[in-house]
């Protein structure tokens, strides 16, 4: 009985000038046609026994409904956040509004947000995921880490192979510690996909987090709702303490498994890494619109109208309506700087 719950909260700024506060990645066509939002469904779909819930920023309304309808999603709820509470508590406001349909479903709790190349290896790693829920665990998908990166999340899980359950979670640790996580070969990066029954996790929540349960639930019990729009009560749900599931719960818990994943998952967070998650040709380029390039080589190049380059190597090029980003690859994180810059200009 898997039901989906897809997250669409977040406002990234790693993809300027792509993604903005009024329109982050995940409404955007990273990778292929499909934005990553309707990637999402298309990916989970065929698993899925019921529509989707959806958690998004009111702001965002339009476009969450537009771009599921799009895909032939018809959401149980898309509900309605008017600021967000980070992760914690709107997973637990769709659990609360799953439960009310009588049944105790699985969640396939999902970033909105995310690449995942090989689907066929995602489904098998849900599969399993399924009947370790069904035993009430917290489940969370394992990823090899490729680097000590200090944005993710560390699963330990204990000895063995396969899925197992995990000795510790800690997230974003310091890179000192992530290095030593990562030399240690026992450790995996957190995808930021979960799997449990929606009890199992109020279950939680009330043990870790009562006030948030009890905000969450005053917050959607005070709700009005029109049509598929669920808009929780602004005033209920600022009550609640922001914190992710991370923090909030998975670093609590002791009742929490792994699934390992190894299916392409990237979450895109920066140019580079859609450079990678995207089809290459030949010389390792990675181009998405209208891009003519001669001679160059591990270039990334997103268009809006028409890029054209000759003889560049590691570049990126990422053109839109009203702003252009040039940069090298190695450096190209550091948009998070020009970002700044123009917010002060702001
Ligand atoms: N509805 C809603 N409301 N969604 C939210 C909110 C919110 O307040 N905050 C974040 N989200 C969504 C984001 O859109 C994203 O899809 C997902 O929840 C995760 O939030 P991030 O803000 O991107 O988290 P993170 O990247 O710092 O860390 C998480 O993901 C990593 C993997 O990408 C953690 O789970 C880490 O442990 C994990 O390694
Ligand atoms: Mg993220």
């Amino acid at each position: 009985n898997i039901l989906p719950v897809i997250l669409s909260g977040g406002s990234g700024t790693r993809l300027w000038p792509l993604s903005r506060e009024a329109y982050p990645k995940q409404f955007l066509p990273l990778v292929g046609a499909d934005t990553m939002l309707q990637a999402t469904w298309h990916r989970v779909a065929p698993l899925a026994d019921r529509q989707p819930i959806v958690v998004a920023n009111q702001e965002h309304r339009f476009m969450v409904a537009e771009q599921l309808l799009e895909v032939g999603a018809l959401p149980e709820a898309i509900i309605l956040e008017p600021s967000g509470r980070n992760t914690a508590p709107a997973i637990a406001i769709a659990a609360l509004e799953a439960l009310k349909a009588g049944e105790d479903a699985l969640l396939l709790v999902l970033p909105s947000d995310h690449v995942v190349i090989n689907e066929h290896a995602f489904h098998a790693a849900v599969r399993l995921a399924v009947d370790v829920a069904e035993q009430d665990k917290l489940v969370t998908f394992g990823i090899v880490p490729k680097a000590p990166e200090i944005g993710y999340g560390y699963i330990k899980a204990v000895a063995g192979q396969g899925v197992r359950a995990v000795e510790c979670f800690v997230e974003k640790p310091d890179l000192a510690t992530a290095k030593a996580y990562v030399a240690s070969g026992e450790y995996y990066w957190n995808s930021g996909m979960f799997m449990f029954k929606a009890s199992v996790y109020l279950d939680a929540l009330a043990r870790y987090q009562p006030l948030m349960l009890e905000a969450c639930r005053r917050a959607l019990e005070l709700a009005k709702r029109d049509n598929d729009f669920v808009r929780l009560d602004h005033e209920a749900f600022s009550a609640s303490p922001s914190d992710s599931i991370d923090y909030a719960v998975m670093e609590k818990t002791e009742n929490a498994a792994v699934v390992p994943l190894d299916a392409g998952w990237s979450d895109v967070g920066s140019w580079s890494a859609l450079w990678e998650a995207n089809e290459h040709d030949a010389d390792g380029n990675a181009h998405h619109g209208d891009v003519i390039s001669i001679d160059c080589r591990d270039t990334y190049a997103y268009a809006q109208r028409l890029i054209t380059m000759i003889g560049l190597e590691e570049v990126v090029v990422v053109e839109t309506d009203d702003a252009i980003l040039v940069g090298h690859k190695d450096r190209i994180q550091d948009v998070k700087k020009i970002v700044e810059q123009l917010k002060g200009e702001g």
